[in-house]
Parts: C-alpha cells; structure tokens; sequence
C-alpha cells in the first residue's frame, strides 16, 4: 500500500468490534496494554479443549514447538527469515539469555545505553558487573531524548553490547537505530534493540536494518496479552552463541536426557530455556495475526496522522508535549505536560473515571496513544476532558487515588 493511499483509506471502524473493551472505554493506553482481541477467547478454549482431549500427546501436537511456531509467526512482523525468532515470557529473562551469552572478561567489555532505556534491562545489565561488564549511559539533556551523536562517539572498540529501547518508553522519543546499528557494526560491537515500544506501530525490517537482536513483548501494540516476549537473533550471530542461563529446550537432543554440560542445539531453539507458558502464547497469537492483517505501514501512516492531530489539538489548548515534535522520531505516543507533574495519577485517575483510559509516568506526564482501532473522535475526547479537568480542578477529587498501570 502507498503512504498516500493507506494514509486516507484506512478504517478504524473496520476493526473496532474485534476488540469488547472499545464497547465501554476510550482506550487510550496502548502504549502500556493493547486492547484484547476477541480472537483470544478462542484461542485459549482451544488450548483448554486440547489439554482436556489430547492431554500428554499435546506436546507433540504444537506445545513443544510453540515458542520456535510463534517466533515465526512475529517474526513476519519483522521481516525476520524462519527459524530466527523464540518466544519466552518476558523482555528481562529475554536480555539475561543474551547477556549470559556474552563474555565480559576481555578489554571488550563495555555495555552501552541511554539513561532513558527502560529500567528492567539496566538490572539485568548492571547485574552483569560482577561477571565484568562496565556499563556506561549515555545522558540525556532534556530527560526525553538522547542525541544520536552523543550515543554513536560512546560506541567504540571496547564496546560488547548495545542493548538499547528503540522508542524510549517516557517520552516516545524513536532513537535513530539505522545509525547505531552502523556505528556498532563498525567497530564490531552487538545491538541489541528492545522494540517493545515500537513493534506493531513502528514497521521494522530486521533485515534491512541490520541489527543483530531484537526482542519485546505482545502487551502492548502488538495486543497479545503477558507472557510473549521475542528475541530476534541474526542468522551468523546465532550459531555462536552459547547462553550460560540455559536449558532443556536449547538443548540439541532434549528428549535423550543426557546429563552434564548443555549439547547446544542448531539454530534459534538455543536461545530457548525450560518448559514453555504454553497458554499465553497462543493467546498472544490473537493480537500477532491482527497485526499482520491490517499491516504494519497502514497503522503507522493511520497513528502519525493520530498524534499529529492530537498534538495540534492540545497545543491550541495551551497543553505542552514534550515528545518529539517530529512524528519520524516518535513511537506511537504522545506525552502532555502538566503544570505539576505530581499531578499526573489524579489526572489518570479523574480521566478514567470518564472511562478514558491513559496513564502517567512521573517527570514525562500523561502518556496517550491512539492504535488501528481508534477513531479521531476519542482523541478529541480526551483533549477536551483534559481541558475541562484542568480549567474545573475536578481532577483534585482524585489526589488520593493512586493508578498503578
Ligand atoms: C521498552 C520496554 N522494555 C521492557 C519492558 C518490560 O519488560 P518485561 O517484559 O521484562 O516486563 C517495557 C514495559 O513497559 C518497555 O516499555
């Protein structure tokens, strides 16, 4: 589809009744939990009716091979070859795979991101000193962006790994990963790009770019729900890695049992662990298969038209937005200033009582985020109950209520 024609025929009626939560709220929130697809239902009665029927013989009937199966499936998202993608629960256990992989006894040690990279990778990377890593971060002025300059110079011959946001989660800021993906190549250091932010509203060709890992989660734009987390590991860089957090699922013969060292096994099942969440991965297939449906470039031509409409609503309002004011360097959300960001969870709380569902996150402000399945309408919503909040003092009502999503 061209940028001009997804840009004026996309339909966000056209996908709204696949999603019951769009029936009762404004769902704004995307950014943190994509709206369930109704697809889920079913999908999870069929993992209890084969459970219930087929009982053991289900892991030889998709169970077992449902990580490598559902790593294909995302991996089309991305544009990633077969065999290159495994599913596990979550973006933290993802990174200490790839981390234990890594040796950081050699000169070549240093681990490099933003101070804005989202905080559950700093842990697994700071937890890597004692094995070590030095980490350096790389500042921010602004507590919203990083210059790309500032980032490429950090990169250098000692330089192990990269494992950086792609979008950062405050304030949507998109990092130029084209140009960190170069640099790191230059000098022979990883990326590991955490597109958590980005995949599913931002189109990512893993091929094209050239990175050599890639992980995120289903929670949020890809609308699958916990427990789907993916890593993408570039054919090459794959065969020689050898993950100490391991398991029996990486290795090459699981059910000979043998006993002692890891036998690795060939291709992207090394990068596997135990026994697999089985239920959630299914369930997340729902949100995967909408995703490829309506197409990467249609949501993005559809969320930049969103944000930028939106963004020219609450300035005229005199609201401040201090994510990137140029949509190319943005992920899928927009940000708002309040005049006390303190404030934020009363606001989220007193919105949500309108069943208008956005979050905060302190020294960013409210985050809001349109998806496929939203109509301008419900941006125009949420921009004059902000004003109305904020010119009533409503949101006072709620100082005590505390949102923790
Ligand atoms: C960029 C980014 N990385 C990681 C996570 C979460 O990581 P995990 O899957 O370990 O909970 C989030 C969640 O909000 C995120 O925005």
């Amino acid at each position: 589809m061209s940028h001009e024609a997804a840009n004026t025929t996309h339909d966000p009626d056209a996908w709204r009744d696949r999603f019951p939560i769009l029936e009762s709220s404004t769902y704004l929130v995307n950014h943190s939990l994509g709206a369930m697809p109704r697809a889920v239902f079913g999908k999870l009665q069929g993992f209890a009716e084969q459970w219930a029927t087929r009982g053991v013989r289900s892991w030889a009937e998709g169970w077992w091979d449902a990580p490598t199966q559902i790593g294909n499936l995302v991996g089309r998202i991305m544009n990633a070859p077969e065999n290159t993608v495994v599913m596990h629960q979550n973006v933290s256990i993802v990174q200490s795979i790839v981390a234990s992989a890594l040796d950081f006894s050699t000169k070549r040690n240093k681990v490099v991101y933003t101070e804005l990279n989202f905080p559950t990778c700093m842990y697994v990377w700071e937890g890597m000193r004692k094995h070590g890593a030095r980490i350096h971060e790389v500042k921010s002025d602004d507590g919203a962006t990083v210059p790309t300059e500032r980032m490429l110079e950090a990169i250098d011959e000692e330089t192990l790994i990269v494992p950086i946001s792609h979008v950062l989660y405050k304030s949507s800021y998109q990092q130029d990963a084209a140009a960190i993906c170069a640099r790191a190549k230059e000098v022979g250091a990883l990326v590991l790009l955490d597109c958590y932010q980005s995949l599913g509203t931002v189109p990512i060709d893993v091929q094209a770019l050239g990175v050599d890992m890639i992980c995120g989660g289903s929670v949020k734009w890809l609308c699958g729900g916990p427990g789907a987390a993916y890593l993408y590991t570039r054919p090459g860089l794959l065969e020689s890695l050898e993950p100490g957090i391991t398991g029996w699922m990486a290795h090459a013969d699981p059910f000979a049992f043998e006993t002692g060292e890891q036998r690795y096994a060939q291709g992207s099942w090394r990068m596997l662990h135990g026994s697999p969440a089985v239920a959630s991965l299914l369930a997340a297939t729902a949100g995967h298969e909408t995703i490829l449906e309506v197409g990467t470039d249609a949501i993005r031509d559809y969320s930049i038209r969103m944000t930028e409409g939106l963004r020219a609503n609450l300035s005229e309002r005199g609201f401040a937005i201090p994510s990137p004011e140029d949509p190319a360097r943005r992920g899928g959300t927009l940000t708002v200033a309040l005049a006390d960001d303190e404030n934020g969870p009363a606001f989220v709380k007193a919105l949500e009582a309108r069943d208008i569902l956005v979050d905060h996150r302190p020294g960013s402000g409210i985050r809001v985020s349109p998806h496929f399945y939203t109509r301008e309408s419900e941006l125009d919503e949420f921009a004059e109950a902000m004003s109305e909040l904020r010119e009533s003092g409503a949101w006072k009502d709620f100082i005590a209520s505390t949102a923790v999503y």
